[in-house]
């Protein structure tokens, strides 16, 4: 293949990586100061999110859902595996699980987050932790489309909507509701 005929395909190449750059969406918040492995290890009810159209079109049939953390077998860097499960429509739907591997982690509580080899990679980041609730930022700038999704975590599928509501709100204090969208609490009702 000549230049002339590569042409038109690095043009596309370079206006796509413009696009992408003049789009970036994706804020860089720190890790909660109270992160730790082992107070992040462990199961997670999802309480709600926050979430951009592209991961709502991968989970919009999920009701009943938990991650389940753990370090990487014989890992001690921080690589982790994020176990996504969730029920098919209704609390007695077929299981449609997927694992997210969270790699690089620098510095700690936040992480690259790998779900397929070929899928972008978000930035992953554990904004809050305490004994009863986490709440995690990913957002990738990929292609030209920015995709976030705020969770929002707890150890019980019931927890105090009051402390619910203030986590909420502290996710968008630090400004990360950059589409504007709103939070949808996750049906976890019937489930356990
Ligand atoms: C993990 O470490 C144990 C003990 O050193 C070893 O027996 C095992 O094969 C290792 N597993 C993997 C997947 O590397
Ligand atoms: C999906 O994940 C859940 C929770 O970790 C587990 O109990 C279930 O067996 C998994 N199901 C499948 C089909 O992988
Ligand atoms: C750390 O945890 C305590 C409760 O255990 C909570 O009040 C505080 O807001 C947390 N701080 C951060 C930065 O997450
Ligand atoms: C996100 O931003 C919009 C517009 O500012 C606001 O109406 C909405 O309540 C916010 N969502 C959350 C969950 O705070």
């Amino acid at each position: 293949m000549t230049f002339t005929n590569l042409l038109p395909f690095l043009l596309i190449l370079v206006y796509s990586e413009v696009v992408a750059l003049v789009h970036r969406k994706c804020i860089s918040p720190s890790p909660s100061s109270n992160f730790t492995l082992d107070g992040y290890y462990g199961l997670w009810f999802e309480v709600g999110k926050i979430q951009t159209f592209g991961g709502a079109l991968l989970q919009r049939h999920c009701v009943c859902t938990t991650v389940q953390v753990a370090p990487k077998t014989n890992r001690t860097n921080g690589d982790c595996t994020a176990v996504n499960s969730c029920r098919k429509l209704k609390p007695q739907g077929q299981y449609l699980n997927a694992t997210g591997y969270l790699e690089n982690m620098n510095p700690p509580g936040k992480w690259k987050q790998w779900f397929f080899v070929f899928a972008p990679e978000a930035d992953y980041t554990v904004i809050y932790l305490d004994k009863d609730f986490a709440v995690e930022y990913d957002c990738s700038d990929k292609l030209g489309m920015t995709n976030y999704c705020i969770h929002i975590l707890a150890r019980v599928p019931n927890p105090d909507p009051t402390k619910v509501q203030s986590l909420v709100e502290f996710a968008e204090g630090l400004g990360l509701n950059k589409s504007k969208l709103r939070y949808k609490e996750t049906k976890q009702r019937g489930c356990w």
